[in-house]
């Protein structure tokens, strides 16, 4: 036999890493676990059984907490946290920092518990999940230490619920609690029931790091304690990561409730070759894209798009790949595929493939463990874009695929999904990468590699893949609220009055969307009376189908998010210019609604806010992450999309500049529902916007009730995030809508803002009108 022949032949041994470290301990706890609350393991409960989804053996028992426990674990967090967040960023660190070395040093510990827990294999658990948990922890420690320095004006939330999926029980364990603590957050976390071991045991690291009592609890149990957490009225945040109709339901139940809310969805990712790629590296890419953590990966690349003059050569190369994709013991050091999760999953998989008829499946051949729930390696393609597998996530090793021929039908294909967690593009040609990457509505591109992941970029998505990121500044933003004191907004009526207009002209303002002048549809108009009872004129009163109209326009004017922040800014400038021109009239208009002499004032301040962000228009910078491979992670800030703000009703020309002025300055396009009892400045405002270049549709303005309009704003498909700066009642009717395409809301809650004062401008508008999009990009050999 030749070398090469043997090379040829050669089987790979086993290489079985060894469970005894982790049954050990096991066995020391037990065998049965309580929950961890105030720094203690409490005595077990009732509950069900942990079992190795690789052998079907049972591992261990758990509690199902009971609401007595979420109450006591919502208890002791409460009272843990001011003294942890008074005991300082450098303290804080410390305690982070030691955390992260104790999960270094019992990082195979983890690593094994792990495996025997999920199915995953032991490369990934020691190779990715623990080595980004530890990291996750590192770079934490290092924001705590930062924290006071760099973000002055901000204080932890308080007591934060953590709901956790079963994919990657760890480190999304280490994705919430690392910047929740850096903050100064105490949390109450529950790990999914299938995999509850290693959160447990990092319970048991917490207490071996002296962490105070109370800053970290762990409960157990199944989606019944999950709601528990949810609907706990002590609790500040929810932070969610799992499937989107829980995410749908979590954001539901908390709407009005003043929790923050950040959810990390589903996704059906795409994965985009070129004829000009690297096809063997790109075969290799999807091997981790797909057939990672047998595919039961958030932004698993499970939607591939072969651009059509390479398909056959790209699909023969993948299926010989798949034919060397070895499945089997997850604790073997040489295996590719473990097991998944639970029975349940293997059937929800099963099920789904066995459903579609469509296209032509190619299965891993070979043997796989007659026990256990494995699945194998499977790609299936020739499908339709909108057939059901290419649409709905499966969350298993199953790629499926169509072709492409242009690079804008390849755009077209990959946004053709309620989802926008992460996208995959391979290419030789930096130009055509660079050019792709913008287009896709994702959170996160990866260029020429995959599921790269950091705790210095930002992870998270769009649409119905969530809102809200894990990671880097972004992600720590998630756990903080401005230290500025707010106060309840005070209800504001409108005046009433009697009789004709004085001039005896009778004056409606009409709804402007699309660039024009629009009757409503509904034909209806109300009076706006002064102070003094005089008529002041008439406006429009919107309904749902003019809300759908300017939607429409708005979606019309997409070429607004193309423009440069140079030419945003003239604009704005230009705004402001045409305001100052008529500053006497807008003044006199607002003493007149208002009935007071502060129409001047807040003119003035309405140019200064439009010069504000004329300002920002061009400085509101991404960054360059420095992540851990030959590469960068550009953090690129993108327009949202379409905003609709309900406007305050106090300050009617300030609040609605307010609103516009920093999402139409960082590219989005609005409808403004203005100020209810004040609308005309709102309506005057208008023949500004028509003598400033404002190209039609960016800017839509409704009047009329708010809450008629801002249930159909939230609820609309096409709008990508709605502001509520009008009355209290109405952040729980945006909030409750929102939950239909999951977009992102930011409400006041009946807390009032100071238009003219510091809160009611700079980052945190520009923040919410933007997205992050973390875009990698490996270079060298
Ligand atoms: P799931 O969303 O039900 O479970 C995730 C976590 O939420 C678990 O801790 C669970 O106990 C908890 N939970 C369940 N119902 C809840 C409720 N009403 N309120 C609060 N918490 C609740 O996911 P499941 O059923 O385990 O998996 C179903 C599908 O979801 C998968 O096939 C996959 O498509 C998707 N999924 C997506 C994940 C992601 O990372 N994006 C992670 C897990 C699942």
């Amino acid at each position: 036999m030749s070398v090469s022949e043997i090379f040829e032949s050669m089987e790979y041994g086993p290489a079985p890493e060894s469970a005894a470290d982790a049954l050990a301990w096991i066995v020391d706890q037990g065998g049965r676990f309580g929950h961890f609350i105030d720094g203690a393991f409490t005595a077990p409960g009732a509950g069900f059984d942990s079992t190795n989804p690789a052998t079907g053996e049972v591992l261990a028992s758990l509690t199902q907490a009971t609401q007595g426990d979420v109450d006591s674990a919502v208890k002791a967090a409460r009272k843990a946290q001011s003294k942890w967040e008074k005991l300082g960023g450098h303290g804080r660190a410390r305690h982070i920092y030691a955390l992260a070395r104790l999960l270094q040093k019992h990082a195979r510990l983890f690593a094994v518990l792990e495996v025997l827990d999920n199915g995953k294999p032991i490369r990934e658990t020691r190779d990715i999940d623990v080595p980004l948990a530890q990291r996750h922890f590192y770079y934490h420690a290092g924001m705590a230490q930062l924290i006071e320095s760099e973000l002055p004006d901000a204080q932890a939330l308080g007591v934060c619920g953590q709901i956790i999926p079963w994919n990657f029980p760890l480190l999304m364990l280490a994705w919430k609690i690392a910047p929740a603590l850096a903050m100064g957050n105490t949390v109450v976390l529950k790990p999914a029931e299938y995999t509850s071991l290693t959160a447990l045991l990092f319970a048991d690291i917490c207490r071996q790091a002296g962490l105070p009592k109370g800053v970290v609890n762990i409960v157990t149990g199944d989606g019944t304690v999950g709601e528990m957490i949810v609907t706990h009225e002590d609790i500040d945040k929810i932070a969610f990561t799992g499937s989107t109709a829980v995410g749908r339901r979590i954001r539901e139940a908390t709407a009005g409730s003043g929790k923050a809310l950040t959810l990390e969805l589903g996704g059906k990712s795409p994965y985009i070759v070129f004829d000009d790629a690297d096809l063997d590296s790109a075969v290799e890419g999807l091997v981790d894209a797909i057939w990672f953590n047998q595919g039961q990966v958030c932004c698993a690349g499970s939607r591939l798009l072969v651009h059509e003059p390479v398909a056959d050569r790209f699909y023969a190369k993948l299926r010989t790949r798949m034919e060397k994709l070895r499945i089997g013991d997850p604790l073997d050091k040489s295996i590719d595929v473990g097991a998944l999760v639970d029975p349940v999953q293997h059937k929800r998989v099963s099920e789904m493939v066995e459903a579609n008829t469509a296209g032509e499946r190619f299965v891993t051949p070979g043997e796989m463990p007659e026990n256990g729930c494995f699945y194998p390696p499977t790609l299936i393609t020739g499908l339709n874009p909108a057939d059901t597998l290419m649409q709905e996530e499966i969350f298993g090793p199953v790629l499926v695929s169509t072709t492409f021929r242009t690079p804008s039908e390849a755009v077209q294909l990959a946004n053709n999904t309620r989802y926008g967690l992460a996208a995959t593009v391979w290419t030789e040609n930096v130009n055509l990468a660079l050019d792709i990457a913008p287009q896709l509505e994702t959170g996160i591109v990866w260029v020429n590699g995959t599921n790269m992941m950091d705790a210095a970029a930002g992870f998270g998505g769009r649409r119905e893949s969530g809102f809200g990121r894990e990671g880097g500044w972004e992600g720590l933003a998630g756990y903080t609220k401005s230290k500025t004191a707010q106060k309840p907004l005070k209800e504001i009526e409108a005046f009433s009055g009697e009789g004709g207009p004085e001039d005896g002209i009778d004056r409606t303002a009409k709804l402007y969307i699309g660039g024009k002048q629009a009757r409503p549809d509904g034909g209806y108009s109300a009076p706006v009376w002064g102070k003094s009872g005089g008529l002041l004129g008439h406006v429009s009163l919107a309904n749902r189908k003019d809300v759908r109209n300017a939607v429409e326009a708005a979606h019309a004017a997409k070429g607004w998010s193309k423009t440069t922040g140079h030419l945003r800014a003239q604009i704005l400038y230009y705004i402001a210019e045409n305001l100052s021109a008529r500053g006497d009239e807008f003044a006199a208009r607002l003493d007149a609604m208002q009935g007071t002499k502060a129409g001047r004032k807040e003119v003035d301040a309405a140019i200064d806010r439009l010069f504000t962000y004329a300002a920002w228009a061009d400085k509101y910078d991404g960054q360059v992450h420095g992540v851990p491979i030959r590469g960068v992670a550009l953090a690129m800030k993108e327009p949202v999309g379409v905003i609709g703000a309900l406007c305050p009703a106090e300050a009617p020309l300030l609040g609605l500049i307010s609103c516009m002025a920093p999402a139409i300055a960082m590219g989005n396009r609005v409808i403004l529902s203005a100020s209810e009892p004040f609308p005309l400045a709102a309506t005057d405002f208008v023949q500004v916007l028509e003598t400033s270049d404002v190209p039609a549709g960016v800017v839509n303005i409704l009047t009329g009730p708010q809450a008629d309009l801002a249930d159909p704003m939230a609820r609309h498909m096409d709008i990508d995030a709605v502001w509520s700066f009008g009355a209290a009642e109405l952040s729980a009717v945006v909030e409750k809508g929102a939950a239909s395409n999951i977009k992102r809301t930011w409400v006041n809650h009946g807390m009032a803002r100071d238009w003219f004062g510091a809160e009611g401008a700079g980052r945190a508008f520009l923040q919410a009108a933007t997205e992050v999009k973390n875009i990698w990009v490996p270079y060298g050999e």
